[in-house]
């Protein structure tokens, strides 16, 4: 069967640029840059949008920056379609549409404003044109049925450099005391060697500022806003108490030019985070995340010969100039929620602790080092695989896993942390930390193998593997769960832009549930959408029985129910209101959130 390839542009073809070449991998797609002009005819382009069959839908159509021209993505899975003739269009993208039989103008529709568009062209592909290839009437260019965007990734060159992030200084004494000063602020950070960029910090660095303690310690944090707007601080993953959890169910935001304490225990051991919780599809996404480490020095040792933190996060970056884009403009991309906000903002630009991706260690074969992968990325989820060596899983969100186990790759959704330790297997080989293609919607294209960090290794022979302790910890499931909920995850279009629902309902709509401290209760989550969600809950670990291990972000696929069982274990603090969300921040901000209140 023939399809056909529809490109849609709001300029005549002769001002279409052509910004990169279509194929990849496994996906096709290609970019335009088109100039924007208002119009006013919406009905008209959802007309044709609904009545038009694409074979290549138009993924995404978003201005590449505030008031800049429109950038249109068309792309296709080449997986599921063949299609030899689109090779032609993207390099003679021109010729090809010069004289295609129908150039109409017509609309698009944006969350915010209307733009003019020109169908430019209409060309024949050998493909199956299934249902899943048109666009959906109304959805407002995120099509669901259809191709969802690859990002465009920038792949910097290896540079020789170190897995490095700062830790801040503990003022106090007190061996058992953490007191440490965290300031939020405007900075200007480098992520492209040579172009500064502004960006939102705590203490001038992105990442922020590693936290490290042991458990026991009490842990202040003396922290300032001198942002231009309120904020919070959230401890993800770290059991606080309900006051001290930043969130606005329990914290008045901290305003700007005000200070507020944090004070917590450190309960855990265990790689966790910290980041703003409000707004924080725009605060996090300028930079406002760091990590906190706790130690347990009762834990057995892990023989590594280094213990790195790898904070993965990507930023979007200007194409032609290669400067970083101010993001998080409450819907940059001139789309809000709708569209491109859709699937929540990925970038084109991958950070490995805050500096362009890519980067080489020198290390010898067989020794090994520890790893604790942190993805503090809006919406981009990293596949992580090492290609030329072994990867052992040895913890997670909660700490040590029962027993190390080797893997061939990890799905490191947002939020998430994992603790592996790794080594590359021969003498004079290069193992590649790569983020592997995965598609966290039905449909979607997805980038890659993106590569992340380069490990080297000289010509001395390869170090014997050290012993590894087993078992690393007695893990247990929790007591017998006392209730059952089922909490359905959903979305729906309400006046032009996406809204995510727990329950058919938005936050702060989504029913408050009621539960008791010191209960585990079963939480069946089931994902009505299209789309993954990574489920994350505030202030406790979850059991997940199927991973048999505790967490406290854990994706859920699209169409599929994953059953939790959070347990509200008794401690000072554990009374109060809590937030679950997803953790696709653009999401959470979008409704998908809801209220636990413990008692
Ligand atoms: Cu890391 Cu409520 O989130
Ligand atoms: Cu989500």
């Amino acid at each position: 069967m023939t399809g056909s390839v529809t490109v849609i542009a709001n300029t005549l073809p002769e001002d279409v640029k052509l910004l990169q070449r279509p194929f990849q991998e496994d996906s096709a797609f290609a970019h335009f840059v088109v100039n924007a002009t208002d119009a006013d005819d919406v009905a008209s382009m959802r007309k044709a949008l609904s009545t038009r069959k694409f074979c290549v839908p138009v993924h995404e159509l978003r201005s590449s920056s505030r008031g800049e021209p429109f950038r249109v993505i068309v792309g296709s899975n080449a997986s599921e379609l063949s299609m030899p003739e689109v090779a032609l269009f993207p390099n003679h993208a021109h010729q090809t549409y010069a004289g295609a039989a129908s150039l109409r103008k017509t609309t698009m529709l944006s969350l915010r404003r209307i733009r003019t568009a020109w169908i430019v062209g209409t060309i024949p592909c050998a493909a199956a044109l299934s249902a899943s290839c048109g666009m959906v009437p109304g959805d407002g260019m995120g099509n669901m049925h259809g191709r969802l965007p690859a990002a465009e990734v920038i792949a910097p060159a290896p540079w020789p450099g170190s897995l490095s992030v700062p830790t801040v200084a503990d003022d106090n004494p007190d061996p058992n005391v953490v007191e440490v000063s965290l300031r939020a602020a405007p900075t200007e950070v480098e992520y492209v060697p040579g172009r500064r960029t502004q960006a939102w910090a705590y203490n001038g660095s992105v990442p922020g500022p590693t936290i490290r303690a042991k458990v026991g310690d009490e842990i202040i944090v003396h922290f300032s806003n001198r942002l231009p707007e309120p904020t919070t601080i959230h401890w993800h993953g770290v059991r606080v108490p309900s006051s001290m959890d930043g969130t606005v169910m329990m914290q008045q935001p901290v305003q700007p030019g005000s200070t507020f304490d944090y004070r917590f225990k450190a309960l855990d051991a265990g790689t966790f985070w910290y980041h703003p919780h409000i707004r924080s599809d725009v605060q996090v996404d300028k930079g406002l995340y760091g990590t906190i480490v706790i130690d347990e020095p009762n834990e057995p040792a892990i023989p590594a010969v280094a213990d790195e933190i790898v904070v993965l996060d990507d930023v979007l970056v200007d194409g032609p100039s290669g400067s970083p884009m101010s993001t998080g403009m409450g819907g940059m991309m001139g789309m809000g929620m709708g569209g491109g906000m859709r699937m929540g903002q990925e970038g084109n630009f991958i950070l490995v602790d805050g500096a362009r991706a890519n980067v080489e260690l020198a290390v010898r074969a067989g020794e090994v080092r520890r790893w604790r992968f942190v993805n503090t990325a809006n919406a981009r989820f990293f596949r992580l695989a090492l290609s030329g060596g072994t990867m052992i899983r040895i913890g997670s969100d909660a700490g040590l896993l029962a027993r190390p186990h080797a893997v061939s790759e990890i799905l490191l959704v947002n939020g998430q942390r994992e603790d592996v330790l790794v080594s590359v297997n021969q003498s004079g080989t290069t193992a590649v930390l790569q983020a592997l293609p995965y598609a966290r919607a039905m449909g979607m294209t997805s980038s890659g193998p993106i590569h992340l960090i380069r490990l080297v290794a000289n010509t001395e022979p390869a170090a014997t593997p050290p012993a590894l302790p087993d078992p690393l910890r007695n893990v247990t499931a929790p007591a017998q769960p006392v209730k059952a909920r089922s909490l359905r995850l959903g979305e729906r279009m309400s006046h032009g832009g996406w809204v995510f629902t727990i329950n058919g309902a938005a936050y702060p709509n989504v029913p408050v549930i009621d539960s008791s401290v010191g209960d585990a209760e079963t939480w069946q989550i089931v994902n009505e959408t299209e789309m993954d969600h990574p489920f994350h809950l505030h202030g406790f670990f979850f059991w997940v029985p199927s991973g048999k291990e505790w967490r406290d972000t854990v994706n859920i696929p699209a169409n599929a129910t994953v059953a939790l069982q959070p347990y509200f274990d008794p401690r000072p603090g554990a009374g109060g209101s809590w937030a679950y969300h997803c953790h696709i921040l653009e999401h959470a901000e979008a409704g998908m959130m809801g209220e636990v209140r413990v008692r």
